[in-house]
């Protein structure tokens, strides 16, 4: 059966949605059938990759008010690159509204939240089991918010983004300990990413630099990993499973775009490639 994902982090901006949107177009280009979710319904962004209205969203599923038919979206129909395998969208729609359907109160609308969750469960099914997809990619939002521990406890894998630079081991530890351990000693695979590592900032069109830049301090990515595992409570540890650099071109861009598809030999796209190489170990 194929595998569901979460990109997940304590604090926002780390690089869940680049680095979830790249992996699943990346998976996909290889022949893979992939669903990459939008579950960031506080302040859904994977709209800003793919120029798509959609008329349904996974609102509407977890309500009971659509089907899965309704809400994915073939990407082959709006991406001008030809790839091999299939990749669906599911969007979110993050209005003040939205938002209160889907959170509500978790104590005087347990019926309801109830409903949702297991219209959450069905979804994961239908996906895997009834349309057979290779893998889920659920984008969420960052924290402890109701709909992204939903999407962790439903995962196999969690890959749990820390940006450099304004690092936050404490929250990401303190979540550790509070959520992910238990679903790790459940059979949970939780890996850590590390995220815009310092590195060089140059053009991308410098090809015969990219090696060069594409390897970060691997001392460094070992300090981090050390010092988060050293302050989990308990016997439960976690490694991490990629890092990337931070580079100027990627942030600084004036539109987001899918960099494995526009500039494939530019180095954060071998990252990617890296990373699509290591999860398909676990898969
Ligand atoms: N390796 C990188 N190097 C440089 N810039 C990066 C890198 N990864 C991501 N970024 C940039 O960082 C910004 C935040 O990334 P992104 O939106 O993916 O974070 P996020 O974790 O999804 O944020 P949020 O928590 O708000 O949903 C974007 O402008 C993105 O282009
Ligand atoms: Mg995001």
């Amino acid at each position: 059966m194929g595998k569901c994902i979460s990109f997940h982090s304590y604090k926002g901006g780390t690089g869940k949605t680049t680095r979830a949107t790249n992996f699943s177009f990346l998976l996909a280009s290889k022949g893979y059938s992939v669903y990459l979710l939008d579950l960031d319904f506080y302040a859904p962004s994977l709209y800003s990759y793919f120029d798509i209205e959609p008329s349904l969203w996974i609102n509407d599923y977890l309500m009971g008010n659509a089907s899965i038919d309704d809400i994915m979206i073939d990407a082959k129909s709006y991406l001008k690159p030809k790839f091999k395998g299939e990749l669906y969208l599911g969007f979110s729609k993050g209005g003040k509204e939205d938002i209160y359907q889907l959170e509500g109160n978790l104590n005087t609308d347990k019926e309801q939240k109830l409903k949702q969750f297991r219209n959450f469960i069905s979804m994961r099914e239908e996906v895997l089991v009834g349309r057979e997809a290779d893998f889920i990619i659920m984008d969420t939002s960052p924290g402890i918010r109701y709909w992204s521990i939903n999407s962790i406890v439903v995962s196999d894998i969690v890959l749990l983004t820390l940006k450099m630079g304004d690092l936050d081991l404490k929250g990401t530890v303190k979540m550790i300990n509070e959520i992910y351990s238990s679903l790790i000693e459940s059979g949970s695979v939780c890996k850590l990413l590390l995220n815009r590592v310092s590195g060089y900032c140059i053009p991308s069109h410098m090809n015969d630099l990219h090696e060069f830049v594409a390897n970060v301090d691997s001392q460094y990515v070992q300090k981090v990993t050390n010092m988060v595992n050293d302050t989990i409570a308990g016997s439960v540890k976690v490694g991490t499973l990629a890092e990337i650099p931070c580079y100027c071109d990627i942030q600084f861009k004036e539109r987001e775009y899918l960099t494995v598809s526009e500039l494939p030999n530019h180095p954060f796209s071998i990252k990617i490639d890296e990373l699509v190489e290591k999860i398909k170990l676990y898969a």
